[in-house]
């Protein structure tokens, strides 16, 4: 079974494996992912209620974060780095991730969530392409695959420019 729990102190250094692993293979990596989940705890953009883990069996297996990067003035959450032990992809872990932050980002009135990814994942979770909304991404090579998961709190005010926080221009 899986459980799907925030982060303690103590699963810091699973969280950073995991992450190491999930990417170690993915297509479109930097390599710096696990560090920029270390670099974005230690910042003043990082939200505790929305670093996530996978546990089973008492052992970290996925991990998932939003923080808070800058639209239009305000505060949106960026998700990013989600990734999942590589021989574990497939059996519906990450979509339990996703489901469970985008929860919680809900219930904290947070406005909406941006990201950069594979529409044909992310589509069912409800996020759609950014332009669609008016908002852009901070490189415009990037607009095939930016969206954007609006939320109960989501306003016709947020347009224009998002900007994740600074970290994920070292890491990311
Ligand atoms: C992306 C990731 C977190 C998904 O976790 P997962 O536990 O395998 O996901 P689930 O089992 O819940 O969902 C699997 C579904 O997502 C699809 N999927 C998984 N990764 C995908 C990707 N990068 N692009 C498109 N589709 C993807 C699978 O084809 C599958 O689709 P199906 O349900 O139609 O068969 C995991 O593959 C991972 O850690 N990848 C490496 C890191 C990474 O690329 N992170 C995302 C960067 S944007």
């Amino acid at each position: 079974m899986t459980l799907i729990r925030r982060e303690t102190e103590r699963d810091r250094a699973a969280v950073h494996a995991v992450q190491d692993a999930a990417f170690a293979t993915a297509e479109h990596a930097s390599g710096g992912e696990a560090d920029l989940v270390d670099a974005l705890r230690a910042g003043e953009d990082w939200v505790p209620q929305l670093s996530l883990v996978a546990e089973i069996d008492g052992k970290v297996v996925g991990h998932v974060v939003c923080t808070h990067g800058r639209l239009a003035g305000e505060r949106v959450l960026g998700l990013g780095p989600i990734g999942v032990e590589p021989e574990l992809h497939g059996k519906g872990i990450g979509a339990a991730l996703m489901h469970a932050v985008i929860g919680a980002a809900d219930a904290r009135d947070e406005p909406g969530i941006v990201l950069l990814g594979d529409p044909g994942f992310y589509g069912r979770f409800g996020f759609v392409l950014a332009e669609e909304l008016g908002v852009t991404p901070q490189d415009e090579r990037w607009a095939p695959h930016f969206q954007v998961r609006p939320l109960a709190a989501w306003h016709e005010g947020l347009r224009g420019r998002f900007d994740y926080p600074p970290a994920f221009a070292e890491f990311g």
